[in-house]
């Protein structure tokens, strides 16, 4: 899928999305019809097994991003620039090359306001971004813990102000992690571009999941807004097709999945 396809989503149908990082993966959840596929810097915790993202490297997310890349064939495939590759807009802009040169679409950073001049240069260089606004699991030591976002009414604004700014800077596509339902459909209403909510309620353009979570391949967190598709189902084809088609009815994400 392009880009521009992706953005007629928008009020149009929800958009699917599951993080894979091999070729077997990308290929089934790309035969069952997932739009995109996001090459998650999630593979710190789901493939190395670390208790964060900040120890995967650029080198991680291109080999990883490349065998997603060989087996894609219709949807959009959206990569993780990982923590600290992008602190100023030259490292920000030859790291996103290299996702680009392994097989990325478009590619994906953490951050608002902070990002400016990484978000301009990249507008400058056109290259495609898809924002990541809410929990920012690279600021985890900041943050203290993995926590909903934007419950207070400041936070709340500052996560909204940054996402509206990200449209104005040429931003494509944006996930929202980890925050309230009613702010998820604010923000999902107050900008023209997509939204792709995780525990971001289900009013958001889209949604995504970690598949393993989804799966219940589970090495230990388990967030409130996972569900696990496995359930009455015997096998993973199946769970993804039920997962496609809870999203694409809104049924998933329910209340019992999302934040107040
Ligand atoms: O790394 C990842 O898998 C992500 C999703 C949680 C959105 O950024």
């Amino acid at each position: 899928m392009k880009l521009s396809d992706l953005k007629k989503f928008k009020n149009h149908e929800i958009i699917t999305c599951l993080t894979a990082y091999d070729a077997s993966f990308a290929d089934l959840f790309d035969q069952c019809g997932i739009d995109v596929i996001l090459v998650g810097d999630s593979l710190g915790n789901v493939i190395k097994g670390e208790e964060n993202t900040l120890g995967v490297t650029i080198d991680d997310m291109c080999y990883h991003t490349q065998a997603v890349a060989n087996k894609i064939q219709n949807s959009l495939l959206i990569a993780d620039m990982p923590y600290q590759t992008y602190s100023n807009p030259n490292d920000a802009i030859k790291n996103a090359n290299l996702l680009l040169k392994a097989g990325a679409q478009v590619i994906k950073i953490e951050g608002g306001e902070e990002c400016e001049a990484v978000f301009k240069s990249f507008q400058d260089e056109q290259i495609p971004v898809c924002g990541h606004l809410g929990l920012q699991p690279q600021s985890i030591q900041e943050l203290g813990g993995y926590k909903v976002q934007g419950r207070e009414e400041a936070s709340a604004q500052k996560i909204l102000k940054d996402a509206k700014l990200l449209e104005e800077l040429g931003v494509e596509v944006m996930v929202l992690e980890c925050i309230p339902t009613k702010l998820g459909k604010e923000i999902s209403e107050s900008i023209s571009i997509p939204t792709i909510g995780i525990g971001a309620g289900n009013n958001c353009d889209g949604q995504v999941l970690v598949s393993y979570d989804m799966l219940d391949i589970n090495l230990g967190r388990k967030p409130k807004f996972v569900k696990n598709f496995m359930t009455g189902n015997s096998s993973i084809e199946e769970a993804v097709k039920l997962f496609i088609s809870e999203v694409k009815s809104r049924k998933f994400p329910s209340a019992d999945y999302s934040y107040e």
